[in-house]
């Protein structure tokens, strides 16, 4: 079961991956090219390759220290002035190398504004604050036309309706948030091309917080949007690719869906787990010998999607100490990945039974037995589904299966007793499809596992030790 991914995926380059085709219609906005940058001796990034398509947001995050601000700084040259600073490796915006020879540094940080941490507002009125930008670089060829501009600045970053009739006042007795909002608008003014926001909303409370976070929402279909944010959770809910870093480097860079849940690997897991059921089933009842050998064999994908996702959710706690939703969602992929690596070694487990099973004369005709693999692949088919949709509707509906898997279960099981005393000589292959029967409850369990970890990452609520109703 694959998945599309519908937005061309921005790549982390190295030497030994080549540069992604440009499609002609989307060239990348920012295109970084082994950078690696000093203070004095002291590297502080490692080179970083990575490219940022335009009108999308993307945030850096990573720990305390690990050079994301420095990073962000080298996309507009602000590191220029730092004594003993040194830039290694290319920066082109739109194609031209921004350290290249003969560049222009006024229309570079033009083209690509900035907004700080701490608001900085100058201390002037809120009008000249907005204007500043557009006077210094003659942008605007009459007062009238500066006042537009300023307004339109002002509108664009959400703040026009707050300041409209006290424009002359002073920009420091403005809130904090607005003070920020004010440092958008005029960083806006001179219509860049590509907005660079260092943790603009660290030093607001909650509501300025989701101003900004819709702000960001709204800009991104006029600029192309790089934020660096502490706050994981901000990270989701602002950008469509986050990129990682880790002691100076670049250590992840991902679709942010992906990130932080991985949705789609656990989909190409989830995909070839089912499959693999099915094939052990399919090839019991063909008995085909052919077919379990593919069984056998095939077990190598999901080991290494295992051990990737695994690697990446580990990532994501170690280092980045996530809260609540955050680590609900993370804790549940760790286990739901554990729980389709499992659901693969039983498909083993199915296929080597099936393999003895071919050996001897048929016991009985198979109807049970291929019942109960439909309703496993089904739980573990819906317990997916819920998981990607955060159905818990759905997930609850898979709980309610699990308990014909075991009645057939049981039912298969009195039926070979009776087989096998009735006549020793299927002992050993009745024995083997009892082993079936339970590896396919087994699988039917993981699907309620995984169906119990959607109702907890989604609603909080612990269903592992209550009746598993849905609620009405
Ligand atoms: N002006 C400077 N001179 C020397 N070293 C610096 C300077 N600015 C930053 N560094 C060092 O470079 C490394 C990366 O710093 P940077 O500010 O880019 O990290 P950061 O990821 O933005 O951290 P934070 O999340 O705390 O803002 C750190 O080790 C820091 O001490
Ligand atoms: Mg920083």
């Amino acid at each position: 079961m694959a998945t599309t991914i519908a937005v061309p995926r921005p790549t982390v380059r190295s030497s030994e991956t080549p540069l992604p085709p440009h499609d002609g219609k989307r060239p990348w906005k920012v295109d970084v090219e082994h950078l690696s940058f000093f203070y004095g001796d002291k590297r502080a990034l490692e080179d970083i390759s990575i490219t940022v398509q335009p009108n999308v947001v993307t945030a850096f995050i990573g720990p305390s220290g690990c050079g994301k601000s420095t990073f962000l700084r080298t996309l507009n040259r602000m590191n220029d002035i730092i004594p003993g600073a040194r830039v290694d490796g290319k920066v082109c915006i739109d194609g031209q190398d921004i350290y290249g020879p003969g560049v222009d540094l006024v229309s570079v940080r033009r083209k690509v504004g900035m907004v700080f941490q701490k608001s900085n507002p100058f201390p002037k009125s809120i009008f000249e604050n907005v204007a500043y930008g557009i006077r210094i670089n003659r942008i605007a060829s009459s007062r009238s036309e500066l006042a537009g501009r300023v307004e339109e600045s002002l509108k664009q970053a959400a703040l026009w309706d707050e300041v409209k009739d006290r424009l002359q006042e002073s920009a420091l007795a403005m809130s904090g948030g607005q003070q920020q909002r004010l440092c958008i608008a005029r960083a806006l003014a001179v219509k860049p091309d590509i907005l660079l926001m260092d943790e603009p909303a660290s030093a607001l409370d909650p509501i300025a917080t989701q101003r900004i976070e819709e702000l960001i929402y709204q800009l991104k279909a006029n600029y192309t949007i790089v934020i660096v944010t502490h706050n994981m959770q901000q990270a989701a809910r602002v950008s469509d690719f986050t990129a990682f870093f880790w002691l100076g480097r670049l250590v992840e860079y991902e679709r942010t869906d992906k990130m932080f849940t991985a949705p789609s690997e656990k989909l190409e897991m989830g995909g070839l787990a089912e499959e693999r059921v099915r094939a052990a089933v399919q090839s019991l009842g063909d008995r085909d010998i052919a077919a379990i050998d593919r069984v056998l064999r095939g077990d190598e994908p999901i080991n290494e999607l295992h051990v990737e996702i695994d690697n990446r959710c580990f990532k994501l706690l170690a280092l980045h100490q996530p809260m609540a939703t955050d680590l609900r969602a993370i804790v549940a992929a760790v286990k739901i990945n554990t729980d389709l690596e499992r659901v693969g070694d039983l498909a083993v487990n199915i296929a080597e039974a099936a393999r003895r099973y071919a050996t001897h004369p048929p016991v009985k005709k198979l109807i049970d037995i291929p019942q109960m693999g439909d309703i496993a692949q089904t739980m573990l088919h819906d317990a997916l589904d819920s998981y990607v949709r955060r159905d818990t509707i759905l997930a609850h509906q898979v709980l309610n299966e699990d308990d014909r898997l075991d009645g057939l279960k049981t039912q298969i099981f009195r039926e070979l007793l009776g087989y096998m005393l009735d006549d020793p000589t299927t002992v050993e292959p009745a024995l083997d499809l009892i082993l079936i029967s339970r590896h396919l409850e087994r699988i039917g369990d993981h699907a309620t596992n995984i169906a119990e970890d959607v109702i907890f990452m989604v609603s909080a609520l612990d269903v592992r030790h209550h009746a598993p109703n849905p609620p009405v």
